[in-house]
């Protein structure tokens, strides 16, 4: 792994588990203590326009007899051009990055999600996209996900990703634990909390990532 000036912590959960409220909160925490913060998402990513006209593409209803296979390559698509062109020249410059979203989603939603593609050939391939970069922290928002798609019922279906059934985010949530426990450098945080808990949590492993007492 490469070794940047810069911090890279990456948030994972599923829907409407608080992943936009905490990295809000995180950002202006970390601002606070007069850290530099580069806040970003997946698919797609802040001030990379091809990966956000990916993102378009990903995220269109009407594009829903899209193949797995041409799922995966633009996730991947959209990554690589979100490292390179966002996320490396943040780290190197010496900024905390933090991204709504990376590795993680990939192998929650299409490989257990879907039940799709051999886990070892997907790090391969994406490990090619990203040459190898690696978040410094990965915290993944754990909860229910009855309880997460009821916090977002107002606007779930709008797209083709959020409109999946109950057992498929059910999936999804049994992965990223998976995920979660055979990997050190990630954290899980019960979600299902006051949000102020909830920072509580986040903001102890942030502060040993990014070094600060
Ligand atoms: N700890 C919490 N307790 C109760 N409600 C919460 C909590 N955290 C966030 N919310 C509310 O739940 C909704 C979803 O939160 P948020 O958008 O942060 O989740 P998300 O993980 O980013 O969702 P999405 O997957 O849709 O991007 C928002 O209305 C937010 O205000
Ligand atoms: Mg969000």
């Amino acid at each position: 792994m490469q070794n940047y000036p810069g911090k890279f912590i990456v948030f994972e959960g599923g829907e409407g588990t608080g992943k936009t409220t905490q990295i809000k909160l995180l950002e202006k925490k970390l601002q606070e203590n007069g850290f530099h913060v580069f806040l970003t998402r997946e698919p797609g990513g802040t001030n990379v326009p091809l990966a956000e006209k990916i993102r378009i593409m990903l995220k269109d209803p009407e594009n829903k007899n899209m193949c797995p296979e041409t799922e995966l390559f633009l996730f991947l698509a959209s990554r690589a051009q979100h490292v390179q062109r966002g996320i490396v020249p943040h780290l190197e410059r010496g900024d905390v990055v933090i991204s709504d979203r990376f590795f993680g989603s990939t192998l929650a939603y299409q490989h257990f999600g879907r039940g799709l593609f051999n886990i070892e050939e997907v790090k391969k391939i994406n490990d090619f996209a990203t040459g190898g970069l690696s978040p410094a922290l990965t915290l993944l928002l754990d909860i229910p996900p009855e309880k997460g798609l009821e916090r977002i019922k107002e606007n779930i279906h709008k797209d083709r990703l959020d409109s999946e059934a109950l057992p498929f985010h059910q999936k999804v949530r049994q992965g990223y634990l998976t995920l979660a426990k055979t990997r050190s450098n990630w954290a899980v945080i019960p979600a299902d909390n006051t949000i102020e808990t909830v920072f509580n949590q986040i903001w102890d492993k942030v502060r040993e990532t990014v070094n600060l007492n």
